[in-house]
């Protein structure tokens, strides 16, 4: 199967595309747009990390992530390297409204492992939209290097939707993981269509 039919399986969760507005108006600020982008690999790695310090029980979880951790970190130092070679400032880290709103969604309380469904479906779901938006870049950049660079975070950001839908069916009762991720994908889609279409942001 190509990659391009493995992703719209994989990735088509997602529902509502991204508005083409948005890709129009960053590939052409690509400063801002590799800030930001830095600051959400830093996010995706302390975001596992605290999945593994406050689930460190579960052991496959434990060992499914601590690479991804590193994968994150590697991200990381190629976004930095991209912004030095362009001599682009890094900067403080900006609001990220889309993490904030999803955050929002977060079912408090239950057990363990229904805390640990919602944490492994709102990164699934960063990832997914990640994963679309580094496509779009990599298909509207015109510099050829980060044409490239864009390709292959999309294709490392889809193996970790799939690591993190994959841990929470395992854990906790698949139907009912596909029950929850439906009303995340739903709750996605609206923060989308809210949010603000900017040239300065990743989301
Ligand atoms: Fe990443
Ligand atoms: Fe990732």
């Amino acid at each position: 199967m190509s990659w391009e039919e493995s992703t719209k399986q994989k990735m088509l969760h997602l529902q509502l595309p991204t508005d083409p507005r948005w890709v129009d108006i960053a590939h052409m600020n690509i400063g801002d747009i590799l800030v930001d982008h830095a600051y959400c690999e830093q996010k995706a790695a302390s975001s596992c990390i605290s999945l593994i310090v406050n689930f460190h029980e579960f052991t496959e979880l434990v060992d499914t992530l601590t690479p991804v951790v590193a994968e994150e970190w590697g991200h990381f130092e190629r976004v930095m390297e991209q912004l030095r070679k362009r001599e682009i400032p890094f900067g403080k880290p900006r609001k990220d409204e889309y993490v904030i709103k999803l955050s929002q969604f977060v079912r408090k309380g239950g057990s363990k492992v229904m805390q640990l469904t919602e944490y492994l479906l709102m990164n699934a779901l960063i990832e997914a939209r990640s994963c679309e938006r580094f496509k779009l870049l990599s298909k509207e950049i015109q510099d050829g290097e980060l044409q490239k660079f864009y390709y292959e975070l999309m294709v490392s950001e889809a193996g970790h939707f799939v690591n993190f839908l994959d841990l929470a069916r395992k854990y906790q009762d698949p139907e009912k993981v596909n029950a929850r991720w439906k009303e995340w994908l739903e709750y996605e889609a609206e923060v989308i269509k809210n949010l603000e279409i900017r040239a300065d942001r990743m989301h």
